[in-house]
């Protein structure tokens, strides 16, 4: 059976002190959450190592929004992928459409920052996912398939058994607008055969995350799909208790 995860990615949000609060919040609703759904928090930098630190000893793992191409030296304003596990985090998220959109990642950067990361034991959540155009015009199939290609056909059988992956159509991030279900599915085992054609029966076993408003009262209806592993959260993960009501988004 698949892992079952659910990520929360605060994006630029919280203060330390809101921070800390927030995962103490989580951790301690979280005995309420099925035992077999991995639960994420990913903070700002700047706090992770203090929420790794109140997390510690709870089931919550803790990841970073992402990680530095190279492994250190001058490169002003970057965070090395040692840096984050020195502190604990177990995770980060590389690729998001934020980061492709706003700051320009590309495949080339992802692949090095895929090495980075595993170079240093964390698990990459690697997110895919099309604009409003590419859907509208039919080619969120290409695009989600070149962004697999590109980067995750590059690891090799045992990076690949570690990966996560996170489908986030980029427009439905942050908009209100989630993909159906039957959206959501139907991508999702497109991913999956995907990733099949080069790693064979492994795909079968890569945990593939829906992102892109995922809330409390669409997340069971999402989460109850074949190949939908689970949710990877944005503007929900900033309260506690919606973070935790989309982790019950399991049937047990
Ligand atoms: P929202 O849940 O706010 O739409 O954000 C999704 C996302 O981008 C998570 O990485």
């Amino acid at each position: 059976m698949r892992k079952h995860i659910v990520a929360g990615n605060w994006k630029m949000n919280t203060l330390p002190a809101e921070g800390v609060e927030l995962a103490k919040g989580v951790a301690a609703g979280c005995a309420a959450v099925p035992a077999s759904v991995n639960l994420i928090v990913c903070p700002p930098f700047t706090h992770l190592s203090q929420v790794a630190e109140a997390l510690k000893g709870s089931a919550i793992a803790v990841g970073a929004q992402n990680c530095a191409a190279e492994a250190k030296g001058a490169y002003t304003g970057e965070v090395a992928a040692s840096m984050i596990a020195a502190l604990g985090c177990k995770y980060v998220i590389l690729g998001h459409s934020e980061r492709r959109q706003y700051y320009g990642e590309t495949s080339e950067t992802l692949n090095k920052k895929m090495e980075q990361a595993y170079a240093n034991d964390l698990t990459p959540i690697y997110c895919v996912g099309e604009n409003l155009d590419e859907r509208e015009a039919g080619k969120h199939f290409e695009v989600v398939k070149a962004q697999i290609e590109e980067v995750v056909y590059n690891l090799t059988a045992e990076q690949f058994a570690k990966l996560v992956i996170a489908y986030e159509p980029v427009w439905a991030i942050g908009t209100g607008k989630t993909a159906t279900a039957e959206q959501a599915q139907e991508i999702h085992a497109y991913i999956r055969q995907v990733l099949a054609a080069k790693f064979g029966a492994a795909a079968a076993e890569c945990p593939i995350l829906y992102g892109g408003s995922c809330k409390p009262s669409n997340a069971a209806e999402i989460f109850a799909k074949e190949d939908v592993d689970g949710g990877l959260i944005g503007g929900a993960a900033l309260k506690a208790e919606d973070f935790l009501a989309i982790g019950n988004g399991f049937a047990e």
